[in-house]
């Protein structure tokens, strides 16, 4: 059965293969979310998380954030606050939007959104979290709402499960779960058994999220845990084949590393995006070439070269043609 993403009076939305990309900020822009969707192989897209205040205020960079196209969908857009009536007013927002889901984010270790009581620090009180919860849900009439979180503040306040019946109680779609706590940020290892205690604690949908590094964690942690689907972030950029490699595992068939001629034509589309996505503004341009470059280029022989090649070049044509350049020869190697 696909995974469906619905609650009284909302549009249902498949999420067919389950796989989500995992919103990242300063990542997953809509150039980004837009390559992934060529390659394929990806159920549901999200933005990069979008402040309420921002939103709600008029702030232009907030508001540059949610662009989108239509080939992007099913698309989630995911926003932040700690106040209830904000929260709303971004939400309904997002229903005039007419995208797939709002995603709320209780989730985010980031001292800046922590000390605000937003993000993860929603999960220091959920009275706060379930009124936040609620009042989005009423501005959101047809758009399936969901919410994203951690498995709590730290080890002794875990409360991943109550906050988790909350969501259910309150109407929401689906809910994800990033098992480390707000203290751990990034550190240790994400314990994909919180999942699976998440999934015994409620009936609506659990999204298994953290560290999938491989295709094959993939099935293994739908098999561990009995999750819904998997959301995968940092992965994506060093592979951001993996989604369609993974949905190949779950339809039972093998799957194939990227060609040398994938990884060329990808870094050119991408390369060919940003530009018109940043507005031409050179600065912008010039740094995310540069991030992107770094992580497509690994695992590729001698991906290093063309990484510190390209730290001296001073415009995307000169980027362009060193790449071009890189693989002509890898490929003249290869043959
Ligand atoms: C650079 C970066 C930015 C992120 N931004 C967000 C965000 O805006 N909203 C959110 O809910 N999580 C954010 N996250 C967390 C990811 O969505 C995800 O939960 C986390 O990276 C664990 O999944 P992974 O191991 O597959 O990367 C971010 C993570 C990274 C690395």
């Amino acid at each position: 059965m696909p995974l469906l993403y619905s609650s009284p009076g909302t549009r249902p939305v498949a999420v067919d293969p389950p796989l989500v990309l995992a919103p990242m900020a300063g990542i997953t822009d809509s150039t980004y979310r837009l390559l992934l969707r060529r390659i394929g192989g990806v159920g549901l897209v999200t933005m990069e998380f979008v402040s309420s205040e921002g939103l709600t205020r008029g702030n232009w960079r907030t508001e540059r954030l949610l662009r989108w196209e239509e080939e992007e969908r099913p698309l989630s857009i995911q926003i932040y606050g700690a106040d209830a009536e904000r929260m709303a007013i971004a939400a309904a927002r997002v229903e005039a939007e007419q995208v797939d889901v709002c995603d709320i984010n209780m989730g985010c270790p980031a001292n800046k959104v922590l000390k605000g009581c937003a993000g993860a620090g929603l999960m220091r009180d959920l009275g706060r979290a379930r009124g936040i919860i609620a009042a989005c849900r009423k501005a959101l009439p047809t758009t399936p709402l969901t919410v994203k979180f951690r498995a709590g503040i730290d080890e002794e306040r875990l409360n991943f499960e109550e906050l988790g019946r909350i969501c259910e109680g309150e109407g929401v779609s689906a809910v994800a779960l990033h098992p480390r706590t707000a203290k751990q940020m990034y550190t240790g290892r994400a314990d994909w058994s919180r999942i699976a205690r998440l999934k015994e604690a409620v009936r609506i949908p659990v999204i298994g999220n953290g560290d999938v590094e491989a295709p094959e964690d993939v099935p293994r942690m739908m098999r561990e845990t009995g999750c819904d689907g998997v959301m995968i972030g940092r992965a994506s950029m060093k592979n951001p084949w993996i989604f369609r490699q993974a949905a190949d595992l779950l339809a039972g068939r093998p799957y194939r590393e990227a060609t040398l001629e994938e990884r060329r034509d990808l870094i050119l589309l991408h390369f060919g995006l940003i530009p018109v996505a940043e507005g031409d503004q050179p600065k912008q341009v010039m740094n995310k070439l540069r991030t992107f470059t770094g992580w497509y280029t690994h695992g590729v022989p001698n991906g290093g070269e063309l990484r510190r090649r390209i730290q001296s070049l001073p415009s995307p044509e000169a980027f362009r043609e060193a790449v071009e350049e890189f693989f002509a020869r890898r490929l003249a190697e290869a043959a």
